[in-house]
């Protein structure tokens, strides 16, 4: 049994508490909120927390001997700090994308886990899904691949608001933005599968704000040694292609990356001209019998239970690298 701490309860806490109710080892057994009755509601309306203590602070909440793990679903700028007070206090952590605003932040959380000899993750979904993994397990079937272009654009809720002048914090710049929100799940993927890159190249548009200018929409050429790589993302219009991973052999191809509900491998024909016969897809798809945020719970429940500090799929390598390569596309809009 793993019993949970769960700060923040905002929409990601509940999305992610249904998939976490679909493995028995997960018990919530405290909720941390700025705002008491804010718990109280997320109590009344999640039945998995429904024998969860109530908490207003992090230090105390991790300090609680019925908590241990600690699932952090705040805003981006919260979970260095937060982190950083659950592993000081002993517990697991399991902290939403991106792991940190920035590669300095993330180092000092990944140091302080491996210090501490307890387990971090960072809650990429996109890796864990059964159809992602899929995928992974065939790149020798399609290799060697020569390009992945992956799409995450969906035209945010908050963006109405932002018009007006209003910043959500997924919009904040600085801390968030469209990279940081949406093109992440477009980039981990990317280096989960295929490592660092060794050329970045992006463009990030922006619109201004009264803190700053936010990103929200971009697009990025990675490069690798036998390979290109191109990523497009957004929250301010949508996209419904998919994620590709095309090479000499075939192509790989995933409905969506944020979470895939059908993968797709067509081996390539036979050497043709453009006028030999059309290459035959196949589904891969593994299916979802669980709510899409299970398989993170999954993985992390898998890892507390076997005394292992670091899951073998959403790495803290993987993390690190996702955070240095943001920071250098931010660097090119702020300077
Ligand atoms: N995995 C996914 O599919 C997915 C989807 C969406 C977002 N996310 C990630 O989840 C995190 C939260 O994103 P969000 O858009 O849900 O954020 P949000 O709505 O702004 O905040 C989520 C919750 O965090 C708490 N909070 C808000 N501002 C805070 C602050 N300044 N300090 C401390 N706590 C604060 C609030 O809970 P209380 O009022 O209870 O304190 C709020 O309801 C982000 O890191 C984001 O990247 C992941």
């Amino acid at each position: 049994m793993i019993r949970f701490g769960i700060v923040g309860t905002g929409r990601i806490s509940d999305w992610v508490l249904k998939g976490a109710g679909q493995d028995e080892r997960v018990k919530v057994t405290a909720v941390c909120s700025r705002i008491v009755e804010a718990a109280e509601a997320f109590i009344g309306r999640n039945p998995l927390a429904a024998d969860a203590k109530i908490y207003t602070s992090v230090e105390e909440m991790a300090a609680d001997p019925e908590v241990d793990a600690v699932y952090i679903g705040t805003p981006n700028q919260t979970h260095c700090e937060y982190t950083l007070k659950a592993l000081e206090a002993g517990k697991h952590v399991l902290c939403e994308k991106p792991l940190a605003v920035n590669a300095e932040e993330g180092r000092r959380m990944v140091e302080a886990a491996k210090a501490s000899g307890l387990l971090l993750m960072e809650a990429m979904v996109s890796t864990l899904n059964p159809n992602f993994r899929k995928v992974a397990s065939m790149l020798d079937e399609v290799a060697p691949v020569r390009h992945y272009s992956s799409y995450f654009c969906q035209y945010s809720s908050k963006y109405e608001a932002l018009k007006r002048g209003e910043i959500a914090s997924s919009f904040r710049p600085g801390t968030a933005g469209a990279l940081r929100d949406v093109g992440v799940y477009t980039l981990y993927p990317m280096v989960a599968l295929f490592g660092r890159p060794s050329v970045v190249r992006s463009e990030l548009r922006t619109v201004k704000t009264a803190e700053g200018d936010a990103d929200v929409q971009g697009t990025a050429y990675l490069g690798y040694d036998e390979m290109d790589a191109t990523l497009t993302w957004s929250k301010v219009y949508d996209s419904f292609q998919p994620t590709e991973i095309a090479g000499e052999k075939g192509n790989l191809i995933l409905d969506e990356i944020h979470i895939a509900r059908r993968a797709d491998f067509i081996p390539h024909a036979a050497p043709t001209s453009g006028l030999g016969p059309k290459a035959k897809g196949e589904t891969v798809s593994e299916g979802m019998p669980f709510n899409e945020y299970y398989y993170e719970f999954k993985e992390f429940a898998d890892l507390v239970e076997t005394g292992k500090t670091e899951s073998s799929v959403n790495t803290l390598e993987t993390s690190l690298i996702v955070l240095e390569i943001i920071d250098g596309m931010v660097k090119q809009i702020i300077g």
